[in-house]
Order: structure tokens, then C-alpha cells, then sequence
């Protein structure tokens, strides 16, 4: 397999794997990962190229389709597809490193405690949660119809109370969508990685 980082980017123009992604992997042990919403696929083929076994979820077919022809295209056979919606979703395993960059806020807010269970139960112990999404804040808040779900502050924290908290921050980030000025909007995300004990 092509070890580039930018080699997906250049030859399929996906997106460079998610900073965070990229920035968690010295911490993590390679074995096994679960890329919730995994869209065109940027962070599974990362942890594929990092010498993960992945199995990458999206309720899109289209997207679920085109990553399976860049895994043909390139004798990829370390990523495995399923299409899913994970509003409605209940799932097992015992992943290394179970991620979900840029997912949460296109969910249904009930759907999130259960959701987030799930993910702590299939991951190992010392295996690693790594989520990334949009908040709803007194100084930044969030009038977006498209988001469906946003997290208040210290809210996805909490659920990681038992684990070992690696990071989490919840610092602004900008929307490629602009406001009414042609600002780009701007939000805060959160952001944790955590550690099962
Ligand atoms: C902004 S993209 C992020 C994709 C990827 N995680 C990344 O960082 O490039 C959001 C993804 O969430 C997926 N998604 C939204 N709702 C979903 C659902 N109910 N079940 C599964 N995937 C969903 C979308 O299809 C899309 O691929």
C-alpha cells in the first residue's frame, strides 16, 4: 500500500485524514479500528496505511461505494465497509480505536447515550475513543437546521468520566459554511480522546 498521507488527496481528491486522527496516532496500539461515519473514507485509509484492520460505517451508499473501489482499485483488503445508520444501531466488538470525526452533529440527540455506550463496550481495554464534534455554546451558538445534534459544554466529557482522558478540549473551529457577511461560521467543537481503564 501507497504510505504517502497525501497520496489518497492527490489520486481521488479525498480530504488529508482529520488532524486529529493524525495527531492521536503515536499514542495508539495498531490492531483493530472503527471508523463511525467514515464518509469517503480519508481517517480509514490512514489507519489502514498506519497498518490498522478497519471497519469503516456510513449510512451513505454512495460514499460506502466509492471507498470500496478505491480499496479494489488499490489491493486494499484491510478495510472492511458496512452501510448503517447510526441512529439506529446496536453493534459488539473489541476495537484498539474506535473514532468518529465530524459525525455526531448530523444524529439524533437521543440517539447519542446509546451510541456512545456502544463504543465503550466494544472497545478494548487501553483501546482508545477518539470523537470530534460540533457544540452549541453561550459565546458561539449554533443556528444550523442542517445539525441536528450538539453537544453542551463539558457534556461529551462526561460520559468518559470513568476512562482515562488523553485530551479533550473544546476550542472554535471554522465551518466551510458562511454567515449572511460571507464570514465563515464559527463554532465550538469538541474534542476527546480517551483511554478505556
Ligand atoms: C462531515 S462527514 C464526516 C466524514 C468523516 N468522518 C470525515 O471526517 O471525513 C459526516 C458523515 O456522517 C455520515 N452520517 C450522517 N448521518 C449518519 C447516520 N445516521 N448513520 C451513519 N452515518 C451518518 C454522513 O454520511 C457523512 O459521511
Amino acid at each position: 500500500m501507497n504510505l504517502d498521507k497525501d497520496y489518497f488527496l492527490n489520486k481521488y481528491n479525498l480530504m488529508l485524514p482529520h488532524t486529529e486522527v493524525v495527531e492521536a496516532m503515536p499514542s495508539l496500539t495498531k490492531g483493530t479500528a472503527l471508523d463511525l461515519g467514515c464518509g469517503g473514507g480519508r481517517n480509514s485509509l490512514y489507519l489502514a496505511q498506519q497498518g490498522f484492520t478497519v471497519d469503516a460505517w456510513d449510512h451513505s451508499e454512495n460514499s460506502i461505494q466509492k471507498l470500496d473501489s478505491i480499496c479494489v482499485n488499490e489491493s486494499i483488503d484491510s478495510i472492511t465497509t458496512r452501510v448503517v445508520d447510526l441512529n439506529n444501531l446496536d453493534f459488539s466488538g473489541q476495537y484498539d480505536v474506535i473514532i468518529s470525526t465530524v459525525v455526531f452533529m448530523f444524529l439524533t440527540p437521543k440517539s447519542i447515550p446509546h451510541l456512545i455506550g456502544n463504543m465503550q463496550k466494544s472497545t478494548k481495554k487501553g483501546g482508545y475513543n477518539l470523537i470530534v464534534s460540533a457544540m452549541d455554546t453561550e459565546d458561539y451558538p449554533c443556528n444550523l437546521d442542517f445539525f441536528t445534534f450538539t453537544f453542551k459544554p463539558r457534556e461529551l466529557s462526561s460520559y468518559y468520566d470513568s476512562w482515562t482522558i488523553k485530551k479533550y478540549n473544546e476550542d472554535t473551529g471554522l465551518l466551510h459554511k458562511t454567515d449572511e457577511h460571507g464570514n465563515r461560521i464559527k463554532l465550538r467543537f469538541a474534542t476527546l480522546l480517551a483511554q478505556k481503564n
